[in-house]
């Protein structure tokens, strides 16, 4: 059975050390996830003024969290909590009120960043986020990565095994943990 996994890149930045990130988790997961990015860049600031009417580039961020089976976030941490750009994309996503695009969601969160902590504080703001929307979460492992670039080829290759196995290691606890929460959630789906 293969599972449609969404995932959000927290970072607009064109060098962004978090897609590469993505780009090696993807190349690392289990053959039966399949990957499809969900799109932040184009967003406009939520208000609850678009309830009524949501921009396209907000619909269609509603319909890809609604097509996919679990979400990743692979994401920096900006000021010790989540960056503006991605909590934007939740906010978008979890209304209009009554329509939280996220609940019952299987979803992983992942960060690097080039410092020590690798997104530690980020990734607690955001299990306080997901909690609220009623989003399942892997709780371990946890992925904290202080970014190396000389362990990842400019394809999104990971060179440095050890690193290679702990994020294969991790995809593989990813897709079980959705199979895992599926099953109660979704039985006829697996
Ligand atoms: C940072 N950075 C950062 N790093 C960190 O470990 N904790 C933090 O709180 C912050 N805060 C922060 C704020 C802002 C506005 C910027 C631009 C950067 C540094 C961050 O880890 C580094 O820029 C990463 O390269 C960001 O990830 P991307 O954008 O390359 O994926």
């Amino acid at each position: 059975m293969a599972y449609r996994i969404g995932y959000l890149v927290g970072s607009l930045a064109s060098g962004s050390i978090n897609r590469r990130l993505a780009t090696a988790l993807v190349g690392l997961a289990p053959p039966e996830l399949e990957f499809h990015e969900i799109a932040i860049r184009d967003l406009p600031l939520y208000s609850p003024d678009h309830d009524a009417d949501y921009p396209p580039s907000a619909r269609t961020l509603k319909e890809a969290i609604a097509a996919s089976d679990g979400i990743l976030f692979v994401s920096p941490e900006y000021n010790r909590s989540i960056p503006g750009a991605l909590k934007n994309a939740i906010d978008w996503g979890s209304r209009p009120w009554g329509t939280n695009s996220f609940a019952r969601k299987p979803t992983g969160i992942v960060g690097a960043s080039i410092g020590p902590i690798g997104t530690a504080v980020m990734q607690s703001s955001m299990r306080s986020v997901l909690s609220f929307l009623n989003a399942p979460q892997l709780n371990s492992p946890e992925v904290y990565i202080q970014f190396r670039p000389e362990h990842y080829a400019d394809d999104g290759t990971v060179t440095d095994e050890r690193t290679a196995e702990f994020l294969r290691h991790y995809m593989a606890e990813y897709a079980a943990f959705v199979q895992r929460v599926l099953s109660v959630t979704a039985p006829g789906h697996i």
